[in-house]
């Protein structure tokens, strides 16, 4: 497929689904996406409502983590629109906090946690950086709030992944964003982390913020999220997660790749 093909493409996509709550958090409409000949994202719809838990489901390759970095403007999109809370997303940037898949960040950097946290303080802190004692109480209240207050002061590449994990999700805590995009943060993480983080999440919700997640793990979609966006190239279905994630949505998401046991295991759970 050629890119002005793919273009045309998308045309007809924002043309189909055009319907979208103009103040949502956060709404994409028509987002084409290609690296190269082949689109990761194909003229892909979606709006995420106020006050949301969202899981962004899909297999591997299927462009989850290319959406959200398209949304933020980290990379080019051939065609789509963008808004956050009815703004376009450049204006909006400081609503957002987002924390990347685990893997796609150099760790190496020697930067203590505690400065990490305080990189989510900017707006607070402005152009000149001028830390205060409130500043540092507020990156330790983050810290503490993912677990992590007791290695405020450890290098970051010193830290196991999971606890970068956390450390990122408080520099997110700490920018006081109203939506949150998070790309798989439940990824090599142990059980006790998870609750740690879900919880954290959760509050979030609680205080009327808007938390899109990219997940992985089926089997607690319905436990965690009250949205799910199926994605694989295309949306195959968005919605509140009691009728968008259904065996039928799955099939098509996954195809072959997820085995009917599996999704029998997962219906059973749905129940
Ligand atoms: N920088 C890049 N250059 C070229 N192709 C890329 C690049 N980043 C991703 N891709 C390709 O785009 C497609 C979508 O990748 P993406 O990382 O968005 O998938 P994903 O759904 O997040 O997968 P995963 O579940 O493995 O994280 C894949 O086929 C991937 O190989
Ligand atoms: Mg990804």
């Amino acid at each position: 497929m050629t890119a002005a093909s793919l273009e045309l493409a998308a045309e007809g996509g924002r043309t189909l689904h055009s319907a979208i709550d103009a103040d949502s958090p956060l709404s994409i409409q028509g987002m084409t996406v290609s690296y190269g000949e082949k689109p990761a994202v194909f003229s892909v719809d979606a709006a995420f409502p106020r006050e949301s838990m969202a899981a962004i489901i899909g297999p591997n390759g299927a462009g989850k983590s290319t959406l959200l970095k398209a949304v933020l403007g980290i990379i080019p999109t051939l065609s789509g629109k963008v808004s956050v809370f009815g703004e376009p997303v450049e204006k909006a940037r400081r609503r957002i906090a987002y924390v990347p898949q685990r893997a796609s960040v150099d760790w190496d950097f020697p930067t203590r946690v505690i400065d990490v946290v305080m990189m989510g303080l900017y707006r607070e802190l402005g152009l000149l950086h001028f830390e205060t004692r409130r500043h540092r109480d507020m990156a330790c209240d983050c810290l503490e709030r993912v677990g992590m207050a007791n290695f405020a002061h450890r290098q970051i590449g010193q830290l196991s992944g999971g606890q970068q994990q956390r450390v990122f999700l408080a520099r997110a805590l700490a920018q006081d964003a109203d939506l949150y995009l998070l790309d798989e943060p439940f990824a090599g993480v142990d059980a006790t982390t998870e609750k740690a983080i879900i919880h954290v999440l959760k509050g979030l919700k609680e205080e009327n913020r808007t938390v899109v997640c990219v997940h992985h793990d089926l089997a607690t979609v319905t436990e965690y999220f009250d949205r799910v966006l199926l994605i694989n190239v295309r949306k195959v279905a968005d919605g509140p997660v009691d009728t968008t994630f259904t065996a039928e949505n799955l099939q098509t998401t996954y195809g072959g790749r997820l085995a009917t046991a599996q999704i029998d295991q997962l219906q059973l759970s749905l129940a």
